[in-house]
C-alpha cells in the first residue's frame, strides 16, 4: 500500500499565504520596486518569477546574465516577499533549437513542431535532457541558498498544448528500449500485445514504430504502451530536475504547476519526485472545454463549474501526497477559450477562499500586470496595461482582511469518502471509448459532483492506497483493476460505489480470464454480458428517479436483481450488502439517488445542496459557496464567521461548528 512519506521539506508557513506570478524581465527594471510594494500592499506574500525567461538568462551558450535576476530577486526580497524560482525549460532559446534541432517535439507524422511559441521539446530528447540538466544546474547553483527562495517549480505546465507525446527518432529509439525493459522477450510483447490478430507479430524490438499514422485504429495495447512510455518520460525529465534541485538548494519544496482536466501522464508519478503538487485554476477557461452540457455552460458561465476547481484541488492534494498549491489562479476573462467570459464580480474571491477551504497552502494570482504584447494581449491581470489595479485585485484585498478577521486556519482533516481515479483509466477510455464521448474524466467529475451536491466531502485517492479508514470508497471508472487491490477493498468495511467498465480489462489492455468486470465479480456478483453503446438520441429513460442511463448501459447477468430498473425493464443498478455496481452512465438524478442510497449505507449524513452551493470542511470550519447566479440559503447551522444566511451569487460563507 501507498503511505505518505516524510520528504523532510517544510511546509511555506501555518497560515495560508496570496502570492502572484510575475515577470520582471517584461518590465523596466525601474518599475519594479513599485510593482514589490504594491504587491506586500495588496497582502501578497509569494512570487513566482522566471518560468519563462532562459533566453535572458542565457542569451547565448555559456553567456549568462544574471545581473538582471539578481536584481529583481533582490528587489522582492528587500520587499519581504518570498519567491518561487521556476526552472525555464518549458522555452528553450532559439539559438539552441538551431543549434540542436533534434530537441523538437515531432507531431503524428514525424513532423517537428517549430520554435515560436513555447513547450518546443521532446521529453525523449537525451540531449534536451542533458540542456534542461546543464540549466537547472545553473539556477540552482546561483540561488540554491538564496534566503528569500523559499521554494521552485520545475518547467511549467508538461503536457500543456499536447506535448506528452513525441514522434521523434529519439521518442522511437527510447520506445524500443522501453518495451526491451519491460517484456524481455519480443515473444512477450507479442503474446501481450495480441498481435496474431491482423497478423501484427514482431520479430525483434527494432521492428516495432510508434503506434501513429496507421491506415486504421492502431492495436490498443501498443497504443497504452507509447502512452505509458510517454508517461514515464515526463516523470524521468522532471525527475532530472528535482535532483539537482534537491543536491544545490537542500531544504526548498519543489512544485510543477498541473493542469485542469489534463490526463495525458501519470501525475501521481511525477508527484512522487514533488514535495508538493499545484495546479493553475482557470475555471471559465475550463467551462467551455470540460465534459459539461449546455445547460451547465449557460448557468455557470460566468462562474465555472461549481465541481471543476474542488475536483482538481482534491485531486492535486493526492498527488502532493497531502500538500496542495494553486500556482495560478484565473484572474478575469483569459485569452485561451474558444470564449472567454469575464467573472462575475466577487468570483475570484470565490476561488480563493475555495482553494484555502480544501487545504491549499498558497494560492496565487496569474499574473500580476497585463502583458500588452505577445499571445497573451487578452489575458487579464491584477494591474491593467498601464498599472490600475483591475477588479481581481480589490477581491484579493478583500480575502486578505478576511483572513486577517478568521481565527487561524485550522488542519485539513481525512473525508469520509474516497474517490478512486488513475491516469491509465483515462487512456484506455479515450483508446477504446466503445461509445463516443465515453471518458473516464468526464465519468470521474460526475460522481464527484453527485457526492458534492448532497454536501459530502471527498478525498481522491489512487488505485494501491490504503483506504480502509473511509466509509464509502468510490470507483467511477477503473478498467484495470489490480486483484491485490481489489481483494483489500473486499477487507474494507466501507460501503461501496462501483461504475461501469471498472475490472473490464487487464494491465495488457486484454479482456480479463473470467469476462467483464474482472475482479469486481469478487466483491459482487455481477457479469456484463454485453453492452449497448447509446448515442445522443438513445438515452434510456429511468422514470422511478426522473432521470436517465446515457452512452452506456450493460446488460448484467448474475444472481443479484437489479435495485432499479429503466423504463424499457434493463436494470441500471445493483446492489448488495452495502456494495453498488451501476452498469451505465448514469444521469445527475439517478446518481443522485445511489449516492444517497450507498451514504445512508456507510452511515454518513447526506443533506442535498441548493443548487451550485458546494460545502467544504477545513476542520471545525464549514465554508460554503455560491457558484449559482442567484442568491442561495445557506444550507448549514452553526455560528457565523463570516457572510450571511443568505448567499449573494458568487458569495462566500464560513460558519464554525456550534
Ligand atoms: C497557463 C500557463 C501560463 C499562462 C496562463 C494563461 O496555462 O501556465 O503561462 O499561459 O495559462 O491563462
Amino acid at each position: 500500500m501507498a503511505t505518505n512519506d516524510d520528504r523532510g521539506a517544510a511546509s511555506l508557513d501555518g497560515a495560508p499565504l496570496l502570492g502572484v506570478c510575475y515577470y520582471p524581465e517584461h518590465w523596466p527594471e525601474a518599475w519594479w520596486p513599485e510593482d514589490a510594494a504594491r504587491m506586500v500592499d495588496m497582502g501578497i506574500g509569494v512570487v513566482r518569477i522566471g518560468e519563462f525567461a532562459w533566453s535572458r538568462i542565457e542569451p547565448r551558450r555559456g553567456a549568462f546574465d544574471w545581473a538582471w535576476l539578481d536584481w529583481a530577486i533582490a528587489v522582492l526580497a528587500d520587499a519581504g516577499l518570498r519567491i518561487v524560482l521556476g526552472t525555464p525549460t518549458a522555452c528553450p532559446p532559439k539559438w539552441l533549437v538551431d543549434e540542436l534541432p533534434e530537441i523538437l517535439p515531432a507531431d503524428r507524422h514525424g513532423r517537428p513542431r517549430r520554435f515560436g511559441s513555447r513547450r518546443h521539446y521532446c521529453f525523449s530528447s537525451p540531449a534536451y535532457r542533458r540542456e534542461a540538466h546543464r540549466i537547472v544546474s545553473a539556477m540552482a547553483q546561483r540561488y540554491g541558498d538564496h534566503p528569500a527562495v523559499v521554494a521552485w517549480q520545475t518547467d511549467n505546465e508538461f503536457g500543456c498544448h499536447d506535448t506528452v507525446e513525441s514522434h521523434s527518432p529519439a521518442a522511437v529509439a527510447g520506445f524500443r528500449r522501453w518495451l526491451r525493459d519491460r517484456y524481455g522477450s519480443v515473444a512477450a510483447l507479442n503474446e501481450a500485445w495480441g498481435t496474431v490478430f491482423w497478423s501484427q507479430s514482431y520479430g525483434d524490438f527494432d521492428e516495432v514504430d510508434l503506434p501513429a499514422a496507421t491506415v486504421t485504429e492502431a492495436n490498443p495495447a501498443h497504443r497504452l504502451d507509447f502512452r505509458r512510455y510517454s508517461s514515464d518520460q515526463v516523470a524521468a525529465f522532471n525527475a532530472g530536475q528535482t535532483a539537482v534541485l534537491r543536491a544545490a538548494s537542500p531544504g526548498r519544496p519543489i512544485t510543477h504547476n498541473f493542469m485542469g482536466l489534463f490526463t495525458d501522464f501519470d501525475h501521481f508519478a511525477v508527484g512522487r519526485d514533488l514535495d508538493v503538487a499545484s495546479w493553475d485554476s482557470y475555471p471559465l477557461g475550463f467551462l467551455q472545454q470540460g465534459p459539461y452540457g449546455a445547460g451547465e455552460r449557460a448557468a455557470y458561465r460566468r462562474q465555472g463549474h461549481p465541481d471543476f476547481a474542488g475536483f482538481h484541488h482534491d485531486l492535486y492534494r493526492r498527488v502532493g501526497r497531502g500538500r496542495l498549491w494553486v500556482m495560478e489562479q484565473q484572474p478575469g476573462p483569459v485569452n485561451w477559450a474558444t470564449h472567454n467570459a469575464a467573472p462575475l464580480p466577487g468570483m475570484v474571491r470565490l476561488w480563493l477562499w475555495e482553494a484555502i477551504a480544501h487545504g491549499a497552502e498558497l494560492t496565487s494570482i496569474f499574473r500580476w500586470r497585463r502583458a500588452p504584447f505577445g499571445q497573451e494581449q487578452m489575458h487579464a491581470a491584477l494591474l491593467t496595461t498601464d498599472g490600475r489595479e483591475d477588479r481581481a485585485a480589490g477581491e484579493l484585498r478583500r480575502v486578505r482582511d478576511e483572513l486577517a478577521g478568521l481565527p487561524a486556519m485550522p488542519a485539513t482533516r481525512p473525508a469520509r469518502v474516497a474517490l478512486a481515479f488513475d491516469y491509465p483509466s483515462c487512456w484506455i477510455t479515450g483508446i477504446q471509448p466503445q461509445s463516443a464521448g465515453f471518458s473516464a474524466l468526464a465519468t470521474a467529475l460526475s460522481y464527484y459532483g453527485a457526492l458534492r451536491r448532497v454536501g459530502l466531502d471527498v478525498d481522491l485517492v489512487a488505485p494501491g492506497d490504503d483506504v480502509s479508514g473511509y466509509a464509502l470508497l468510490v470507483l467511477p471508472c477503473l478498467p484495470v483493476l489490480c486483484e491485490d487491490w481489489a481483494a483489500h477493498l473486499d477487507r474494507c468495511a466501507g460501503a461501496l460505489l462501483i461504475g461501469a467498465r471498472t475490472g473490464s480489462k487487464t494491465a495488457d489492455f486484454q479482456v480479463p480470464a473470467g469476462g467483464e468486470p474482472g475482479p469486481v465479480a469478487g466483491l459482487l456478483p455481477v457479469r456484463v454480458a454485453r453492452v449497448d453503446a447509446l448515442d445522443a438520441d438513445a438515452a434510456v429513460t429511468v422514470s422511478a428517479v426522473g432521470g436517465h442511463v446515457h452512452t452506456w448501459l450493460e446488460e448484467v447477468e448474475g444472481p443479484l436483481a437489479p435495485r432499479l430498473c429503466a423504463d424499457d425493464g434493463r436494470g441500471v443498478w445493483y446492489a448488495r450488502d452495502g456494495r453498488h455496481y451501476l452498469p451505465g452512465c448514469p444521469s445527475d438524478e439517478l446518481l443522485d439517488a445511489v449516492v444517497t442510497a450507498a451514504a445512508a449505507d456507510a452511515g454518513l449524513t447526506v443533506r442535498p445542496m441548493p443548487e451550485g452551493v458546494r460545502l467544504r470542511r477545513r476542520g471545525g470550519l464549514t465554508f460554503v459557496f455560491n457558484y449559482a447566479a442567484e442568491p442561495r440559503p445557506l444550507p448549514v447551522a452553526g455560528r457565523l464567521l463570516m457572510g450571511g444566511s443568505e448567499l449573494a451569487p458568487g458569495d462566500v460563507a464560513v460558519v464554525a461548528d456550534a
